[in-house]
């Protein structure tokens, strides 16, 4: 009690008093990979900055030697033994509690530890693996956002930065890795201890260990920072893609961000003598580890990956492997100046580290694979920040944070997406140069220190001088993002501007608005910053105005009928460089879906205003019949992320016609058939040589979809191929490409009495050791239409076939499987919890499960279900999900009240 007392001041704080000023960590470990147990010792230097008796760091999980902590001045003229040592696993910190004061100034303090290697893919944790068909451990950490606490007691938050000297005692045999290079390794019998190279100043975060028997390839960028990857022996050649990725991307980053104008940075990197190189650490380690939480991390100079994201096997990867690969090794090596050496300052900013690394990994990609289209493949991301965002539960992007527990859960499509989206959108207003001066300067300010969002503002501010803090405060002090309305009344366009909600309400959201539009043309271009609720721009202003006349000003309705038709459109959000939904008004929308149909508008506006319609749908306030007929309009579409985005549209809006309206389920899915049929004609089964890579990709995605809405020709020929794989693994029949369709049409034809297709793929995911392989079967298996297959696959993902960070792969259940899978997760929620439920993996049981529900019944058994099993880490995705689940309630009884909907359907369904 009292010592409860004492230290009552410490505990229930968000962060740590700072009367202690950590300077340098020297830490030793000792990882058993027998009994998964460490023990270490920790000395660090602090600065003691004011009168104090106490020191407080962050320690979790760990058991601290009381005798051997102490606190020792600087020249070793006096030593503090500890007084009182306590531990509070609550509020995960350590309180060191002295005779007397400490003195003012520098000293080191010591302490040893003992603890567990865990099986939670955090802290300092064990990962297995087989090695001449024996099973084995490696011990590997990961550290982000709060778990170094739980390897060390250190200072554990982002703005406490330090050096790190650290030094590992392993079984002589195995590869021991760290952030610096090694020093110098002394053997002695059956240990060896490696001592490695002191890091510059960084955060605890970012501080990395990897122990066990690896494999490698090497190679170096151009000015000798020697680049390896790291993976499970045998499995080198897998490496070498994203070997040359790196090297290619850290070139990149330090001669330029991008090849449009990238002087500012260059000449920054070249007259900052401080970073003689780019890169400023000796060596750059990328590794595999098989289990792995995230999908990869950016730990200062030792990076580590999920297989799937860092390994690349040429016979069995996928072209949409291979794409992830390229983007997260170039979103973490752009951490490594965006997070690395210039810092958030607290959780709040983590925007700054994962929004800028999204949308750097973009331009890098874009320069390594042109081909890619990846700035529109970016869409596709950013709808799916759109879609949190349009949830009441969301969050601003700076959002407060006043407990550990809280961090997971903000690393979501709001931080990374929107973070990115918004990103983009500044960088379109300001203009690609004044952007690119303005980071130069960004990071040589705060380069080996930290930085806030206001930070950065003001230095973009000054560079352009454009009012950008207000301008973007809007955008991260608050959450959502508007939709504009437009419409043409007295020769004038009005927009208008409030907060888009998918559940059909309006917030009361206000934001500087960069909108741009076109009008007619490419070449006619209007900007302006929509400050208020509503604005109104004369027509007469704009340029190239005559070509309203006779068409949307004069007729009104505008249409085919008119001579001018054909050019009389406007689009705003050109290029969808913004982070807010449109909605025309009828005219307008019947001018764009014939200017779809015309050809006139690029991929990133078709995109756009189907994807913007499908939102304005759901939010229920536009019928499901116009998106229907809008959707009309992509029949000849042949954009791989437009069609990406068509399929998903189509098979959500499958999915609530299911639930809302039974009877026209068929003749909708006859209509997505016959939306693919142009292209998948166009494409055939069978690569050609030569293809392009979003040809390959766009192949996979329109048979699996074809097969998923129960196209017989197509079903019957994945099962066909299918089979030629059983005999033979190589085949060319079903190259890596088309494996996930017939893996899907194989489990669509499975049933209780028919289990022989399941069974194939069980054998074929146990046979494989590529993880690649094993997501795509997982990924597939729950798309069966039988329950009882469901339970079954649901069952599997429990079992220890599945390692713990794929079992969320095998979640995408059929619609008839859904109450299956919620009764399921009830059933097994104690284990699920106690599993997952110390990472942010736990959520995604929560999201998958509950959120396709569509009624409010349904909504309300849930949230009687987690009432009394709610905790921090859940609380945002649960509210999340249920809102979703109301929104789908809704967007159900909309739909029903449609009078027209079953005569378009058939209109749309049976057109030649
Ligand atoms: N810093 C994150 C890793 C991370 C995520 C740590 C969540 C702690 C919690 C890393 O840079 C990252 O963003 N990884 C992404 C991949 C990226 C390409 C979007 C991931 O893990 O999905
Ligand atoms: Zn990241």
């Amino acid at each position: 009690m009292e010592q409860l007392h004492k230290y009552k001041q410490f505990k229930g704080q968000p962060r740590l008093p700072k009367f202690a000023v950590p300077k340098r960590y020297d830490i030793k470990l000792k990882p058993d990979l027998i009994t998964c147990k460490f023990t270490g010792t920790v000395d660090i230097s602090v600065d003691i900055v004011a009168n104090t008796k106490f020191i407080v760091l962050n320690a979790a999980e760990l058991a601290v030697d009381r005798n051997s902590v102490r606190f020792n001045t600087r020249n070793g003229s006096k030593v503090f033994e500890v007084l009182e040592v306590e531990l509070f696993e609550e509020d995960e910190i350590l309180v060191a509690e002295f005779p007397e004061s400490l003195p003012i100034g520098l000293g080191v303090l010591s302490i040893a530890l003992e603890g567990i290697l865990n099986d939670k893919m955090k802290g300092f944790y064990k990962s297995t693996y087989e090695h001449k068909g024996e099973k084995k451990n490696m011990a590997v950490t990961q550290f982000e956002p709060a778990d170094a606490r739980r390897c060390f007691p250190c200072w554990d938050e982002p703005a406490c930065k330090a050096t790190f000297k650290i030094t590992l005692e392993v079984p002589s045999e195995l590869v021991a890795l760290s952030n610096m290079p090694v020093i110098e390794e002394k053997v002695d019998g059956n240990l060896k201890t490696v001592y490695f190279q002191e890091s510059p100043i960084m955060s605890t975060y970012l501080v990395a260990v990897a122990v066990g028997l690896f494999d490698y390839v090497e190679n170096h960028t151009s000015d000798g920072v020697k680049v390896r990857v790291y993976c499970q022996v045998g499995k080198a050649n897998q490496g070498k893609f994203a070997l040359d990725v790196a090297v290619k991307t850290l070139d990149l980053y330090k001669e330029c961000f991008c090849n449009i104008s990238c002087d500012a940075f260059y000449n920054y990197l070249k007259s900052c003598r401080y970073f003689a190189v780019p890169y400023s650490l000796p060596k750059l380690d990328m590794i595999a580890i098989p289990d792995f939480a995230a999908g990869a991390m950016e730990n200062y100079g030792l990076v580590t990956y999920r297989e799937t994201a860092l390994l690349y096997d040429d016979k069995h990867s996928a072209a949409v492997n291979k794409q992830w690969v390229a983007i997260v090794v170039a979103h973490e090596l752009a951490h490594q100046w965006f997070g690395n050496l210039v810092t958030m300052d607290w959780w709040t900013h983590l925007w700054l580290n994962e929004g800028f690394a999204t949308w750097v990994s973009y331009l890098a990609t874009d320069n390594l694979f042109p081909e890619w289209k990846i700035w529109t493949q970016f869409l596709d991301e950013s709808t799916a920040g759109l879609h949190l965002d349009g949830l009441a539960e969301s969050h601003p992007i700076e959002v407060g944070i006043n407990h550990a527990s809280e961090i997971d859960e903000i690393f979501d499509a709001i931080s990374y997406t929107k973070g990115a989206a918004v990103i983009r959108m500044l960088q379109s207003y300001l203009g690609p140069e004044c952007f690119q001066r303005a980071l130069a300067s960004y990071i040589k300010k705060y380069a080996c220190s930290n930085a806030k969002t206001e930070d950065l503002w003001a230095v973009l501010e000054e560079e352009s001088g454009e009012p950008v803090n207000k301008l973007m405060n809007s955008w991260t002090k608050q959450k959502g993002y508007p939709v504009v309305s437009v419409k043409v009344k007295d020769q004038k366009l009005v927009f208008e501007q409030s907060q888009f909600l998918l559940s059909g309400s309006h917030g009361d959201g206000q934001w500087i608005v960069p909108i741009t539009l076109c009008c007619g043309s490419y070449d006619a271009r209007q900007n302006f910053l929509l400050q208020s609720k509503s604005e109104t721009l004369d027509v007469k202003d704009f340029l190239g105005c005559s070509i309203f006349k006779g068409s949307i000003m004069e007729t009104g309705k505008g249409g085919k009928n008119n001579e001018n038709s054909e050019c009389s459109w406007i689009k705003l959000n050109v290029d969808q460089t913004g982070f807010y939904r449109v909605k025309y008004d009828m005219d307008l929308t019947g001018r764009l879906r014939y200017a779809i149909e015309s050809k006139c508008l690029s991929a990133t506006d078709r995109f756009g205003i189907l994807d913007d319609s499908f939102a304005l749908s759901m939010a229920c306030q536009q019928s499901l019949a116009s998106l229907l007929t809008l959707m009309g309009a992509y029949r000849e579409e042949l954009d791989y992320t437009v069609l990406y985005n068509l399929i998903s549209i189509s098979s959500k809006v499958a999915r609530i016609a299911a639930d809302a309206v039974p009877e026209l389920l068929a003749d909708i899915k006859r209509i997505f058939i016959g939306l693919f049929q142009y292209s998948v004609e166009k494409l055939g089964w069978d690569p050609k040589q030569g293809e392009s890579h979003l040809d390959a990709m766009l192949r996979g995605e329109l048979l699996t979809a074809l097969a998923e809405f129960g196209h017989d020709v197509t079903q019957n020929e994945a099962i066909r191929r299918f089979h030629a794989f059983l005999d033979d693994r190589n085949t060319p029949l079903l190259p890596p490409d088309l494996r996930k369709a017939a893996y899907g049409a194989v489990m669509k034809n499975v049933c209780r009495s028919n289990k022989s297709g399941f069974e194939s793929l069980l054998r074929v995911y146990r046979e494989t050791d590529l993880s690649q392989e094993k997501t795509r079967i997982l990924s597939s298996l729950a798309s069966c239409p039988d329950p009882d297959i469901i339970l079954e696959v649901l069952n599997f993902l429990l079992s220890s076939e599945v390692r713990s960070q794929d079992a969320v792969f095998g979640l995408a259940v059929s619609w008839e499987g859904h109450e299956t899978a919620w009764q399921w997760l009830k059933d097994n929620w104690d284990h699920i919890s106690k599993t997952w439920g110390s990472g942010f993996l736990i959520a995604r049981f929560i999201s998958a499960t509950v959120s396709p529900f569509s009624s409010y019944k349904k909504a309300n058994e849930v949230e009687e279900f987690f009432a009394s099993r709610t905790k921090p880490s859940i609380a945002r995705t649960l509210k999340q999900s249920i809102e979703k689940v109301h929104i789908n309630a809704k967007w159900v009884q909309s739909i029903q009240n449609e009078k027209l909907l079953p005569e378009v359907v058939k209109e749309l369904a049976y057109r030649k």
